[in-house]
Protein backbone atom coordinates (compact mmCIF):
# COMPACT_ATOMS: atom_id res chain seq x y z
CA UNK A 1 0.00 0.00 0.00
CA UNK A 2 1.41 3.12 -0.46
CA UNK A 3 1.78 6.10 2.08
CA UNK A 4 -1.51 8.16 1.77
CA UNK A 5 -0.39 12.09 1.03
CA UNK A 6 -2.98 13.17 -1.30
CA UNK A 7 -6.70 12.83 -0.90
CA UNK A 8 -9.23 13.03 -3.27
CA UNK A 9 -12.66 14.11 -1.92
CA UNK A 10 -15.50 13.71 -4.51
CA UNK A 11 -19.15 15.38 -4.41
CA UNK A 12 -18.55 18.66 -1.96
CA UNK A 13 -22.17 18.60 -0.41
CA UNK A 14 -22.70 18.46 3.15
CA UNK A 15 -20.07 15.52 3.98
CA UNK A 16 -17.56 15.71 1.13
CA UNK A 17 -16.92 19.13 2.27
CA UNK A 18 -16.56 18.17 5.89
CA UNK A 19 -14.56 15.57 5.11
CA UNK A 20 -12.53 17.60 3.28
CA UNK A 21 -11.65 20.06 5.93
CA UNK A 22 -10.81 17.30 8.16
CA UNK A 23 -8.15 16.13 5.28
CA UNK A 24 -6.52 19.61 4.42
CA UNK A 25 -6.59 20.28 8.46
CA UNK A 26 -4.69 16.92 9.14
CA UNK A 27 -2.39 18.12 6.37
CA UNK A 28 -3.15 15.96 3.70
CA UNK A 29 -2.85 17.85 0.14
CA UNK A 30 -6.70 17.17 -0.82
CA UNK A 31 -8.57 17.53 -4.20
CA UNK A 32 -11.96 18.14 -4.46
CA UNK A 33 -14.13 17.79 -7.43
CA UNK A 34 -18.16 19.06 -7.94
CA UNK A 35 -19.98 19.09 -10.60
CA UNK A 36 -19.31 22.80 -11.86
CA UNK A 37 -17.20 25.46 -10.63
CA UNK A 38 -19.66 27.51 -8.83
CA UNK A 39 -20.45 24.41 -6.22
CA UNK A 40 -16.61 23.68 -5.69
CA UNK A 41 -16.19 27.51 -4.75
CA UNK A 42 -19.02 27.17 -2.74
CA UNK A 43 -17.69 24.85 -0.53
CA UNK A 44 -13.91 25.87 -0.68
CA UNK A 45 -16.12 29.27 0.84
CA UNK A 46 -17.81 27.14 3.20
CA UNK A 47 -14.91 25.14 4.69
CA UNK A 48 -12.64 28.47 4.63
CA UNK A 49 -15.52 30.06 6.89
CA UNK A 50 -15.70 27.00 9.22
CA UNK A 51 -11.54 27.56 9.67
CA UNK A 52 -11.65 30.93 10.12
CA UNK A 53 -14.38 30.23 12.95
CA UNK A 54 -12.44 28.15 14.66
CA UNK A 55 -9.39 30.93 14.81
CA UNK A 56 -11.69 33.61 15.84
CA UNK A 57 -12.52 30.88 19.08
CA UNK A 58 -9.20 29.97 19.69
CA UNK A 59 -9.12 26.35 18.69
CA UNK A 60 -6.48 27.14 15.29
CA UNK A 61 -3.76 29.53 14.78
CA UNK A 62 -4.16 31.72 11.61
CA UNK A 63 -1.39 30.27 9.88
CA UNK A 64 -2.65 27.01 10.50
CA UNK A 65 -5.72 27.94 8.94
CA UNK A 66 -3.77 29.16 6.03
CA UNK A 67 -1.68 26.33 5.59
CA UNK A 68 -4.97 24.22 5.49
CA UNK A 69 -6.49 26.18 2.93
CA UNK A 70 -4.21 25.93 0.68
CA UNK A 71 -3.67 22.67 0.45
CA UNK A 72 -7.40 22.35 -0.99
CA UNK A 73 -7.85 22.48 -4.96
CA UNK A 74 -11.31 22.33 -5.92
CA UNK A 75 -11.66 20.97 -9.61
CA UNK A 76 -14.10 19.98 -11.70
CA UNK A 77 -12.20 17.40 -13.48
CA UNK A 78 -12.05 13.76 -12.49
CA UNK A 79 -8.74 13.25 -13.79
CA UNK A 80 -7.53 16.06 -11.64
CA UNK A 81 -7.91 12.99 -8.93
CA UNK A 82 -5.62 10.43 -10.74
CA UNK A 83 -2.43 10.89 -9.11
CA UNK A 84 -4.12 10.75 -5.21
CA UNK A 85 -3.43 7.79 -3.16
CA UNK A 86 -7.09 7.51 -1.51
CA UNK A 87 -10.37 9.26 -3.48
CA UNK A 88 -13.35 9.23 -0.60
CA UNK A 89 -16.60 9.58 -3.08
CA UNK A 90 -19.73 11.55 -1.30
CA UNK A 91 -22.10 11.56 -4.03
CA UNK A 92 -25.57 11.08 -4.20
CA UNK A 93 -26.91 8.22 -2.10
CA UNK A 94 -28.14 5.99 -5.19
CA UNK A 95 -26.12 2.54 -6.45
CA UNK A 96 -26.14 3.31 -10.16
CA UNK A 97 -24.35 6.58 -10.17
CA UNK A 98 -22.24 5.29 -7.57
CA UNK A 99 -21.13 1.89 -9.35
CA UNK A 100 -20.91 4.40 -12.57
CA UNK A 101 -18.20 6.74 -10.59
CA UNK A 102 -16.35 4.23 -9.36
CA UNK A 103 -15.72 2.37 -12.95
CA UNK A 104 -14.98 5.56 -13.88
CA UNK A 105 -12.56 6.28 -11.28
CA UNK A 106 -10.81 2.51 -11.56
CA UNK A 107 -9.52 3.43 -15.02
CA UNK A 108 -7.89 6.82 -14.35
CA UNK A 109 -6.54 6.34 -10.55
CA UNK A 110 -3.41 4.33 -9.97
CA UNK A 111 -3.75 0.67 -9.82
CA UNK A 112 -2.61 1.11 -6.19
CA UNK A 113 -4.78 4.08 -5.20
CA UNK A 114 -7.61 3.06 -2.72
CA UNK A 115 -11.49 3.96 -3.40
CA UNK A 116 -13.32 4.85 -0.40
CA UNK A 117 -17.27 5.21 -0.37
CA UNK A 118 -18.47 7.56 2.12
CA UNK A 119 -22.10 5.73 2.04
CA UNK A 120 -24.78 5.59 4.52
CA UNK A 121 -26.30 2.21 4.13
CA UNK A 122 -25.71 1.07 0.09
CA UNK A 123 -23.57 -2.44 -0.07
CA UNK A 124 -19.94 -1.40 -0.21
CA UNK A 125 -19.30 -4.88 -1.94
CA UNK A 126 -21.43 -3.71 -4.88
CA UNK A 127 -19.94 -0.71 -4.81
CA UNK A 128 -16.49 -2.38 -5.50
CA UNK A 129 -17.97 -5.07 -8.25
CA UNK A 130 -18.06 -1.87 -10.50
CA UNK A 131 -14.03 -1.58 -10.29
CA UNK A 132 -11.23 -4.08 -11.00
CA UNK A 133 -9.62 -3.77 -8.17
CA UNK A 134 -12.16 -4.26 -4.96
CA UNK A 135 -9.36 -5.21 -3.00
CA UNK A 136 -8.65 -2.08 -2.93
CA UNK A 137 -12.57 -0.30 -2.18
CA UNK A 138 -13.38 -0.31 0.94
CA UNK A 139 -16.19 1.86 2.97
CA UNK A 140 -15.32 4.94 4.83
CA UNK A 141 -18.70 6.03 6.90
CA UNK A 142 -18.53 9.69 8.28
CA UNK A 143 -21.40 11.44 10.81
CA UNK A 144 -22.66 14.86 9.74
CA UNK A 145 -21.38 17.29 10.45
CA UNK A 146 -18.40 15.21 9.25
CA UNK A 147 -16.12 18.22 11.04
CA UNK A 148 -17.56 17.44 14.70
CA UNK A 149 -18.72 13.78 14.81
CA UNK A 150 -15.65 11.91 16.28
CA UNK A 151 -16.84 8.65 14.81
CA UNK A 152 -15.97 7.17 11.29
CA UNK A 153 -16.61 3.09 10.83
CA UNK A 154 -14.42 1.56 8.04
CA UNK A 155 -16.37 -0.69 5.97
CA UNK A 156 -14.59 -4.13 4.97
CA UNK A 157 -16.25 -5.46 1.79
CA UNK A 158 -16.29 -8.83 1.09
CA UNK A 159 -13.13 -8.77 -1.41
CA UNK A 160 -11.28 -5.57 0.50
CA UNK A 161 -7.91 -6.72 1.79
CA UNK A 162 -6.53 -6.23 5.26
CA UNK A 163 -4.24 -4.02 4.04
CA UNK A 164 -6.79 -1.55 2.27
CA UNK A 165 -8.87 -1.52 5.95
CA UNK A 166 -5.93 -0.54 7.83
CA UNK A 167 -4.34 1.95 5.43
CA UNK A 168 -7.79 3.70 5.96
CA UNK A 169 -8.35 2.77 9.84
CA UNK A 170 -4.82 4.86 9.45
CA UNK A 171 -6.18 7.56 7.75
CA UNK A 172 -9.41 7.71 9.63
CA UNK A 173 -7.57 8.33 12.50
CA UNK A 174 -5.21 10.75 11.52
CA UNK A 175 -8.07 12.67 10.33
CA UNK A 176 -8.96 12.44 14.35
CA UNK A 177 -11.59 10.10 14.28
CA UNK A 178 -12.62 6.92 16.63
CA UNK A 179 -12.77 4.17 14.37
CA UNK A 180 -14.85 1.08 14.48
CA UNK A 181 -13.99 -1.70 11.58
CA UNK A 182 -17.01 -3.60 10.69
CA UNK A 183 -17.75 -6.01 7.74
CA UNK A 184 -20.29 -5.31 4.51
CA UNK A 185 -23.90 -5.32 6.12
CA UNK A 186 -26.52 -3.24 5.07
CA UNK A 187 -26.29 0.24 7.38
CA UNK A 188 -22.83 -1.14 9.06
CA UNK A 189 -23.20 -0.42 12.97
CA UNK A 190 -24.96 2.98 13.28
CA UNK A 191 -27.37 3.44 11.02
CA UNK A 192 -28.58 -0.17 11.85
CA UNK A 193 -29.49 0.73 14.34
CA UNK A 194 -30.40 4.51 14.05
CA UNK A 195 -32.13 4.46 10.88
CA UNK A 196 -34.80 2.26 12.07
CA UNK A 197 -35.05 4.86 15.43
CA UNK A 198 -35.26 7.51 13.99
CA UNK A 199 -37.98 5.88 11.41
CA UNK A 200 -40.21 4.91 14.71
CA UNK A 201 -39.81 8.88 15.81
CA UNK A 202 -41.22 10.02 12.73
CA UNK A 203 -43.86 7.52 13.41
CA UNK A 204 -44.02 8.76 17.43
CA UNK A 205 -45.08 11.90 15.88
CA UNK A 206 -48.66 10.89 14.12
CA UNK A 207 -49.23 8.43 16.66
CA UNK A 208 -48.86 10.24 19.78
CA UNK A 209 -50.06 13.62 18.16
CA UNK A 210 -47.04 15.70 19.32
CA UNK A 211 -45.48 18.39 17.23
CA UNK A 212 -41.99 18.27 16.10
CA UNK A 213 -40.90 20.79 18.73
CA UNK A 214 -42.42 18.59 21.50
CA UNK A 215 -40.90 15.26 20.40
CA UNK A 216 -37.55 17.19 20.11
CA UNK A 217 -38.22 18.40 23.60
CA UNK A 218 -38.80 15.17 24.96
CA UNK A 219 -35.60 13.15 23.05
CA UNK A 220 -33.49 15.39 24.29
CA UNK A 221 -34.66 15.60 27.78
CA UNK A 222 -36.21 12.26 28.51
CA UNK A 223 -33.24 10.37 26.45
CA UNK A 224 -30.34 12.67 26.55
CA UNK A 225 -30.19 13.18 23.20
CA UNK A 226 -28.19 16.10 22.10
CA UNK A 227 -30.22 16.85 19.30
CA UNK A 228 -34.30 15.71 18.76
CA UNK A 229 -34.88 13.75 15.98
CA UNK A 230 -36.51 16.30 13.81
CA UNK A 231 -33.68 18.40 14.20
CA UNK A 232 -31.63 15.72 13.46
CA UNK A 233 -33.38 14.73 10.13
CA UNK A 234 -33.54 17.97 9.30
CA UNK A 235 -29.56 18.21 9.65
CA UNK A 236 -28.94 14.61 7.91
CA UNK A 237 -31.29 15.49 4.86
CA UNK A 238 -35.12 14.13 4.31
CA UNK A 239 -34.03 13.12 0.61
CA UNK A 240 -30.85 10.97 2.57
CA UNK A 241 -32.52 9.66 4.98
CA UNK A 242 -35.17 8.10 2.69
CA UNK A 243 -32.56 7.07 0.75
CA UNK A 244 -30.70 5.10 3.34
CA UNK A 245 -34.10 3.75 4.86
CA UNK A 246 -35.23 2.55 1.62
CA UNK A 247 -31.79 0.79 1.05
CA UNK A 248 -31.78 -1.02 4.88
CA UNK A 249 -35.76 -2.15 4.07
CA UNK A 250 -34.55 -3.25 0.35
CA UNK A 251 -31.54 -5.64 2.09
CA UNK A 252 -33.52 -6.70 5.22
CA UNK A 253 -37.19 -6.53 4.69
CA UNK A 254 -38.02 -5.58 8.09
CA UNK A 255 -41.15 -2.75 7.74
CA UNK A 256 -39.30 -0.74 10.57
CA UNK A 257 -36.39 0.45 8.05
CA UNK A 258 -39.20 1.49 5.52
CA UNK A 259 -39.51 5.07 5.43
CA UNK A 260 -42.54 6.60 6.82
CA UNK A 261 -44.69 8.49 4.20
CA UNK A 262 -44.36 11.73 5.98
CA UNK A 263 -40.74 11.84 5.41
CA UNK A 264 -41.31 10.14 1.65
CA UNK A 265 -44.29 12.99 0.80
CA UNK A 266 -41.92 15.52 2.73
CA UNK A 267 -38.60 14.60 0.10
CA UNK A 268 -41.03 14.28 -2.97
CA UNK A 269 -42.08 17.54 -2.04
CA UNK A 270 -38.79 19.29 -1.93
CA UNK A 271 -38.71 19.59 2.07
CA UNK A 272 -35.39 18.53 2.75
CA UNK A 273 -34.38 19.98 6.07
CA UNK A 274 -31.74 22.98 6.61
CA UNK A 275 -29.94 22.23 3.05
CA UNK A 276 -33.34 23.26 1.22
CA UNK A 277 -34.34 25.60 3.61
CA UNK A 278 -37.51 24.07 5.35
CA UNK A 279 -37.80 20.50 6.78
CA UNK A 280 -39.63 20.00 9.90
CA UNK A 281 -38.79 23.58 10.84
CA UNK A 282 -37.77 26.34 8.29
CA UNK A 283 -34.59 27.58 8.47
N1 LIG B 1 -17.23 22.43 10.40
C1 LIG B 1 -16.77 23.11 11.44
N2 LIG B 1 -17.56 23.64 12.36
C2 LIG B 1 -18.87 23.41 12.22
C3 LIG B 1 -19.43 22.70 11.17
C4 LIG B 1 -18.55 22.21 10.23
N3 LIG B 1 -18.98 21.52 9.18
N4 LIG B 1 -20.77 22.67 11.32
C5 LIG B 1 -21.04 23.36 12.40
N5 LIG B 1 -19.91 23.82 12.95
C6 LIG B 1 -19.72 24.65 14.12
C7 LIG B 1 -20.91 25.51 14.38
O1 LIG B 1 -20.92 26.58 13.46
C8 LIG B 1 -20.62 25.96 15.79
O2 LIG B 1 -19.73 27.02 15.80
P1 LIG B 1 -20.16 28.57 15.95
O3 LIG B 1 -19.49 28.98 17.20
O4 LIG B 1 -19.58 29.19 14.76
O5 LIG B 1 -21.64 28.65 16.01
C9 LIG B 1 -19.87 24.77 16.37
O6 LIG B 1 -19.57 23.91 15.29
C10 LIG B 1 -20.60 24.01 17.38
O7 LIG B 1 -21.98 24.08 17.10
P2 LIG B 1 -23.02 23.88 18.23
O8 LIG B 1 -22.91 24.88 19.30
O9 LIG B 1 -24.34 23.67 17.57
O10 LIG B 1 -22.45 22.54 18.86
P3 LIG B 1 -23.11 21.53 19.80
O11 LIG B 1 -22.29 21.42 21.00
O12 LIG B 1 -24.55 21.82 19.95
O13 LIG B 1 -22.96 20.16 18.98
C11 LIG B 1 -23.45 18.58 17.33
C12 LIG B 1 -23.35 20.06 17.67
C13 LIG B 1 -22.09 17.91 17.50
C14 LIG B 1 -23.90 18.49 15.88
C15 LIG B 1 -24.47 17.92 18.34
O14 LIG B 1 -25.67 18.63 18.31
C16 LIG B 1 -24.72 16.48 17.99
O15 LIG B 1 -23.96 15.60 18.34
N6 LIG B 1 -25.84 16.21 17.28
C17 LIG B 1 -26.17 14.88 16.79
C18 LIG B 1 -25.61 14.71 15.41
C19 LIG B 1 -25.75 13.31 14.92
O16 LIG B 1 -26.32 12.43 15.52
N7 LIG B 1 -25.20 13.08 13.73
C20 LIG B 1 -25.26 11.80 13.08
C21 LIG B 1 -26.29 11.85 12.02
S1 LIG B 1 -26.49 10.29 11.23
C22 LIG B 1 -25.38 10.33 10.00
O17 LIG B 1 -24.72 11.30 9.73
C23 LIG B 1 -25.26 9.09 9.21
C24 LIG B 1 -25.65 9.31 7.79
O18 LIG B 1 -25.20 8.18 7.07
C25 LIG B 1 -27.15 9.46 7.58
Amino acid sequence: MPEIRTIGVIGLGAMGAGIAQLAIEAGYDTVGREVTAELGQAAADRIGHFLTRRVEKGQLEQGQRDAAVARLTVTTELEALADCDLVIEAIVEEIEPKQALFAELDRICRADTILATNTSALSVTEIAAATTRPERVVGMHFFNPAPLMPLVEIVQAELTSDEAVEAAATVGARLGKEVVRCHDTPGFVVNRVLIPLLNDCVRALDEARVTPEALDMAMKNGAGWPMGPCTLVDLVGIDVHVHAAEALYEKLREPRMAPPARLVAMKNAGLLGRKSGRGFYTY
